[in-house]
């Protein structure tokens, strides 16, 4: 979970960001997408990336990740506020539940690849990193 700037006071509201050189962002990045409107019992996500780097940011609304590794380890993240950040490295299985009000704003290492998914949780535990 990455701590981001949060810039500014109440009076004025807040900006936070990331750019270029900053540590926390170990990637170049190629891709930005954002998903809304999705219902909140729907679960998205139910897929790994083989080497897609991301991070995570809820803008609005609460997210609930989690991840699985390959070894099948679960790691349960809460993205519940604009200024934190949710790296996910390549090779991690995740399930992605939503607030109704919740927009997820990601930022990828990489354009849009189908080839990079892995989309059978069984097939993802026996694939090689
Ligand atoms: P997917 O990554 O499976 O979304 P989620 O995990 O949130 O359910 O993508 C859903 C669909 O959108 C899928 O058909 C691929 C398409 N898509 C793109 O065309 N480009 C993109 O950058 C993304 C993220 C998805």
């Amino acid at each position: 979970m990455i701590e981001l700037p949060r810039i500014g006071d109440p009076s004025l509201g807040y900006i936070s960001l990331m750019q270029d050189g900053d540590p926390a962002l170990p990637f170049a990045v190629k891709r930005v997408y954002w998903t809304y409107f999705t219902p909140n019992h729907v679960e998205r996500g139910n897929h790994a990336h083989l080497r897609l780097e991301q991070i995570i940011v809820a803008v609005s609304g609460i997210i609930d990740f989690t991840l699985i590794d390959r070894k099948g380890k679960r790691q349960e993240f809460t993205l519940d506020t604009p200024d934190k950040g949710l790296y996910i490295p390549g090779g991690y299985w995740r399930e992605i539940r939503f607030s109704h009000n919740a927009v997820l704003l990601c930022l990828a290492s990489d354009i849009y690849d189908e080839g990079d998914y892995i989309r059978d949780l069984n097939l993802f535990l026996k694939s090689e990193s």
